[in-house]
């Protein structure tokens, strides 16, 4: 497929990121349009460039989605051109519209959290891109995730609440963990320098062992060892935090399945259970 030729709407996180990583790949981006002044953005009215687009790819916040949906639907654009829009979760009514129109639409959202454009052109050379819509929207997004480097994940028809469900546990929640990490450290009075380190190194130790080998073998700690006293003595420790106790006891109980698999002791897992219960 001869690489499309792009018009980005949104130019945050996601759209600059984006414009800038298939400009490097050789991708013909020919508009970035957002609602304010920036260096090569265009803002207000749609520039002549929207019309020598073969993609326009949305990627405003998910309120947002509709809104700039149905402006494009009023911009005449040529029906075989194709809508794309990055969001991982949103299934905007105006893709019926557009739909109707004749352009084939579809998701193209990159499995990454997105910050500056440079960085994002590096890690977007490794990551995945989940994609879901008509085939012509679906063969677009394959085309550009291979412009930049990226593998494509075809999201299941109906499925995509879970799907980004599952993304953001991976990609948000690591950041929400070390930042429990440190607060129960600040509680027990390690200075923040060290604390940020040492859960730092920590972090990324587990997460390379659980990419590594399958869970049962990369998970360590006491839910694994069967230790109920040592599960105890945290849930103790952790009865001033109330919200940080519930957090431990539906991830522990998580573990315990995997706790299983590695051969746990059955009747200290029982004993957790009822602990964690
Ligand atoms: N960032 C990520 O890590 C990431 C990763 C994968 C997918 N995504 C998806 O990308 C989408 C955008 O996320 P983001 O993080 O880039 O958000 P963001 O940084 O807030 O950027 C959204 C941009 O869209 C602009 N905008 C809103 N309505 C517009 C319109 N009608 N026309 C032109 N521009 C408009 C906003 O302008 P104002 O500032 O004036 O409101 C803002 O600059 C979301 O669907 C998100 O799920 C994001």
């Amino acid at each position: 497929m001869t690489l499309p030729r792009v018009f980005v709407v949104g130019a945050g996180r996601a759209g600059r990121a984006l414009a800038h990583a298939m400009r490097v790949a050789g991708v013909d981006v020919v508009g970035l349009h957002g609602r304010g002044e920036g260096i090569d953005i265009t803002w207000g009215k749609f520039p002549s460039s929207l019309a020598t687009a073969t993609v326009v790819l949305v990627t405003v916040r998910d309120a947002e989605l509709d809104g700039a949906l149905s402006e494009l639907a009023g911009a005449s654009l040529s029906s075989e051109v194709v809508v794309l829009h990055a969001s991982g979760s949103a299934e905007p009514a105006a893709l019926d519209h557009l739909r109707a129109l004749g352009h084939p639409c579809g998701t193209f959202h990159p499995l990454l959290p997105l910050t500056d454009p440079t960085r994002a052109t590096e890690q977007l050379k490794h990551a995945w891109i989940g994609v879901d819509g008509d085939e012509d929207a679906r063969a677009a997004s394959r085309a550009l995730a291979a412009a930049i480097g990226a593998r494509v994940l075809e999201i299941p028809a109906g499925e995509k609440a879970r799907y980004h469900a599952a993304a953001v546990f991976v990609s948000n929640f690591p950041v929400v963990l070390i930042s429990v990490g440190a607060r129960l450290l600040e509680l027990a009075g390690v200075q923040d320098d060290s604390a940020r380190g040492a859960l730092g190194t920590l972090l990324t130790a587990a997460a390379q062992n659980a990419l590594a080998m399958p869970p049962a073998q990369a998970l360590t700690g006491p839910v694994v060892r069967g230790d109920v006293e040592t599960v105890r003595a945290h849930l103790a420790a952790l009865a001033e935090t109330p919200e940080i106790l519930e957090l431990y006891r539906a991830m522990s109980r998580e573990a315990l399945p995997i706790a299983e698999q590695a051969g746990a002791d059955s009747a200290r897992l029982d004993e957790l259970r009822r602990a964690l219960s």
